[in-house]
């Protein structure tokens, strides 16, 4: 007889093990379908979690090479060892997804190995077992997006996980896609060694931030050596034994040109990922980019099934797909579960680090909302001073009329940690007077976003 759960979950990514975890938590008999060796999805396995390693690693290097002799600390015979910098991350990796697998014996979720389908209302098929559900979740996230002429062969013409995995530093990295993937990766390539060229189709990186953060995230980028080719699509490759030929053409007119490079990585964004799954079947629905249609609550068009993460509409980030999963169990649980997307973080971890939350200029321009602009730059904070990190600057994007925190945007160190201070803000409604008024430690970064918050009044002290 085939066992029956209240909830089979599809995909054990931060969307799918977190409301595994949060429904057993709320007392219901839970499983979780997963296909891949280990648990954790994208994120943990070849996402978030390798590309952070790799990044403090990198950055680790890059900063006792040419760092450190500033501050009067001189280092002699530095050398890389990249295979241990790779067993490092892998280390991290494997510590990340054991935990998982912890979790899941802690909160007694059953792990069912193998690919699911969805073979029936309230039907999952796992190899060849077909289990019961009352309610199915789908949270089997995303892959990246093929470039027709640009065939992926994960060692010369890489994806993120092939970027991931390079045994030797590449001469020259050509990275297709100005966007979050192309710039991290770009940066660990880059410190260790690497020149890198980014090639970009619009005229602008990084898509959908801050106009005039991304103009200033460029600028710092180049600095360190990046490349840039913007209004510029590729529209072939050719592999060889020595490296990779790309063809390129001027978005706007002009000849068209050859770019060699040691290794290609594709990063022109991801799609969802819903192979095998059995959908069309189903009958549940998806939108024009392939993306599992929900309503508010989460639910599709057919009653008890549900999607969450990168496999729905929203920003494609592992705390949302968490927030979601946590959301979704206490709505299951009959509970108001809730998420607010007004207030969920962006954040690029380069140095220095871009974050950003809630509305753009350009998205405030366009929806005719009047506004305060208050900003202040890293080369006027002590702190930022005396770390040697003065790139950057603090935005805070105000309503004209009532003060109320409508967004921030922050290129400068630390500057992921830097914005929860105002996703908190936001999240309590505040504005920026309040965040203004709120005692911030001397000397630290935090002072950076007090005065961009008095500066929205026109009152910065320090500037
Ligand atoms: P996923 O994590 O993609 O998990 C889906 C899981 O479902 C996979 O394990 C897959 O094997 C499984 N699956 C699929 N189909 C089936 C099936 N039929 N049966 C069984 N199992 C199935 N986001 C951040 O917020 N911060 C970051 O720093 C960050 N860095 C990233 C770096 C890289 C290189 C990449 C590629 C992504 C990064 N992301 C980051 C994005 C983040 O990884 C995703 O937003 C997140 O993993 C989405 O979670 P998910 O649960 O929706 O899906
Ligand atoms: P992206 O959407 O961030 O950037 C893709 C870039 O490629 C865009 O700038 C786009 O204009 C460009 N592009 C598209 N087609 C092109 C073409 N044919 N030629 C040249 N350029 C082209 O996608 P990316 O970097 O692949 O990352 C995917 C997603 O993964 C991100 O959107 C993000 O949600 C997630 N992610 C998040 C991270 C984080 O939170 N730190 C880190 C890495 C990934």
């Amino acid at each position: 007889m085939s066992e029956t759960f209240d909830v089979i979950v599809i995909g054990s990514g931060p969307g799918g093990y977190v409301c595994a975890i949060r429904a057993a938590q709320l007392g219901m008999k839970v499983a979780c379908v997963e296909k891949r060796a280990t648990l954790g999805g994208t994120c943990l396995n070849i996402g978030c979690i390798p590309s952070k390693a790799l990044l403090q690693s990198s950055e680790n290097f890059h900063e006792t090479m040419h760092s450190w002799k500033d501050h009067g600390i001189l280092v002699e015979g530095v050398k890389l060892d990249l295979d241990r910098m790779q067993d490092r991350k892998a280390e991290v990796v494997s510590a990340n997804v054991k935990g998982v697998e912890f979790l899941f014996s802690k909160n007694k979720i059953t792990w069912l190995k193998g690919a699911g389908r969805i073979v029936g209302p309230g039907k999952v098929d796992v190899a060849g077992v077909v289990y019961d559900a009352k309610n199915i979740v789908i949270a089997t996230g995303s892959e990246s997006v093929p470039l027709p002429g640009v065939e992926v062969d994960e060692d010369r013409i890489v994806t993120s996980t092939g970027a991931l995995e390079l045994e030797e530093v590449p001469g020259h990295l050509v990275v297709i896609g100005g966007g979050v993937i192309g710039l991290e990766l770009g940066s660990v390539w880059r410190r260790l060694g690497a020149k890198v060229t980014v090639v970009e189709f619009l005229d602008r990186i990084v898509p959908g931030m801050d106009l005039e953060v991304a103009k200033t995230f460029q600028r710092v980028l180049a600095k360190q050596g990046f490349a840039f080719k913007l209004s510029t699509k590729v529209i072939g490759a050719t592999r060889d034994d020595s490296g990779v030929t790309l063809s390129l053409e001027p978005v706007k007119g002009g000849a068209p040109e050859t770019l060699r490079a040691d290794v290609v990585l594709l990063a022109i964004g991801r799609r969802a990922y819903t192979e095998g799954l059995g959908l069309a079947e189903a009958g549940v629905e998806t939108d024009p980019r392939g993306r599992i249609k929900t309503d508010t609550h989460f639910a599709t068009n057919i009653p008890g099934i549900f999607a969450i993460g990168d496999v729905i509409a929203g920003p494609m980030l592992a705390h949302k797909a968490e927030d979601e999963g946590v959301a979704l169990a206490e709505i299951l649980a009959g509970q108001a579960g809730h998420v607010n997307y007004a207030a969920i973080p962006g954040i690029v971890y380069t140095w220095p680090e871009v974050a950003s939350v809630g509305e753009t200029e350009e998205t405030l321009k366009e929806a005719g909302t009047t506004y305060n602009v208050g900003k202040f730059p890293f080369t006027a904070n002590g702190r930022a001073r005396a770390m040697g990190s003065t790139d950057g600057f603090v935005k805070i994007l105000a309503d004209k009329a009532t003060d109320r925190l409508l967004g921030a945007h922050i290129v400068g160190p630390d500057a992921g940690a830097l914005i929860a201070e105002i996703v908190t803000a936001i999240e309590f409604g505040a504005s920026a007077e309040d965040v203004a008024r709120i005692c911030h430690a001397h000397p630290t970064l935090s002072e950076a976003v007090k005065e961009a918050a008095l500066a929205a009044d026109g009152r910065a002290l320090h500037i």
